[in-house]
């Protein structure tokens, strides 16, 4: 079964081919990033605008690179949400009308759901379920049991920041640009993670749940102290960096001890980060874990992780009534 995947929560522009979840024949995306940079974020109004103005390109980019025409292919899978509404829309719309003209089935698909299923693409011993993962991203922080496809359950969640916003947030306190997380992470590698001890909040020792807005309140008192304004920029990165991968380890390590599945995966934008990755490769070779991340370029948003959670959840939708849903629960 071969898919075409359209993403368009946020800000970037994403299309893909896909076969049965997992072989990847085309992932294409346009990023807007030079078009939100002046802002220090994302612009709601320009990114639905930019949407509008690259979703047919990125559509035919990603059928061209995989040498096949629509007609050739089996349905159409679309995030639906969670996101900006002026990005999903224009997704959803695009995404209709491809499969209504095509006469082939839509798929909704829940954008979460696709950083999850990323651990698919390209992969040769894909995850079986049940399997704990972890989703960190620009707008989400949290802990699933897998205990089957279309059997997600949360056991764990960010009370106030998702660990991007963290990143994003403490990046622009460092005047570093936007987005804040790539850059935080160069800058960490020259600096020292022990030279200041950051807040790693727990909640309480049992919890499941993370919070991260304590953390970014503290590097600002520290950065507008007199010790802060001494300090070099990479260490304090540095240091910024180990507490939220400390915290996110820990309750990983916590929900791990609990469930006891095999298999741990690590999804979402912020799987990209070195010290994360290490981390956890670190933690689950000492616990013979199989722990799974995506490669970098299935990590950040794309296109191939929604046509691939389409694939495994198999769930068709009307063409003429799926709507975008901005605030799409799990
Ligand atoms: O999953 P994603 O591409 O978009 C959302 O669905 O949110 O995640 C974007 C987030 C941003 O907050 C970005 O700063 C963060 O992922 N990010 C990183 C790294 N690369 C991207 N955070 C830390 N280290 C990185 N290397
Ligand atoms: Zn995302």
């Amino acid at each position: 079964m071969i898919l075409l995947g359209i993403e368009t929560s946020c800000d970037d522009t994403a299309a893909a081919v896909v076969e049965d979840g997992r072989r990847v024949h085309a992932s294409v995306a346009t990023s807007q990033d030079a078009f939100h940079a002046k802002y220090g974020g994302i612009v709601p109004e320009i990114a639905g605008r930019r949407h509008v103005a690259l979703i047919s390109a990125t559509v035919e980019h990603a059928l061209q690179t995989a040498g096949l025409p629509m007609a050739a292919l089996d349905g159409v899978a679309v995030t639906r949400g969670p996101g900006l509404i002026g990005s999903l829309v224009v997704g959803v719309a695009a995404a209709k009308a491809i499969a209504y003209a095509a006469g082939k089935p839509l798929y909704g698909v829940n954008h979460l759901h696709g950083h999850l299923y990323a651990a698919y693409l390209e992969q040769e011993l894909p995850p079986e379920p049940p399997f704990l993962a972890l989703i960190v991203s620009g707008g989400h922080t949290q802990l699933v049991d897998v205990r089957a496809h279309g059997d997600l359950r949360i056991i764990g969640e960010t009370l106030d920041d998702a660990a991007g916003e963290a990143f994003d947030k403490t990046a622009r306190l460092l005047g570093l640009g936007f987005p804040g997380g790539p850059a935080m992470d160069r800058l960490a590698q020259q600096g020292d993670a022990a030279a200041f001890a950051f807040p790693r909040s727990m909640l309480s020792a049992d919890s499941l749940d993370f919070s991260f807005s304590g953390i970014k309140t503290s590097v600002r008192y520290f950065l507008e102290s007199a010790a802060g304004s001494a300090a070099k920029r990479e260490d304090v990165a540095a240091s910024f960096q180990a507490a939220v991968v400390d915290v996110l380890v820990g309750k990983t390590a916590l929900a791990q001890r609990r469930l006891r599945h095999a298999t741990v995966v690590i999804a979402g934008g912020v799987a990209a980060n070195s010290r994360l990755r290490s981390e956890m490769a670190a933690w689950a070779g000492r616990e013979g874990v199989r722990l799974l991340i995506p490669p970098l370029r299935f990590c950040t948003d794309n296109a191939a992780m929604i046509a691939a959670a389409a694939y495994f959840e198999a769930r068709p939708a009307d063409a003429l009534t799926l709507g975008a849903d901005p605030n799409l629960p799990f």
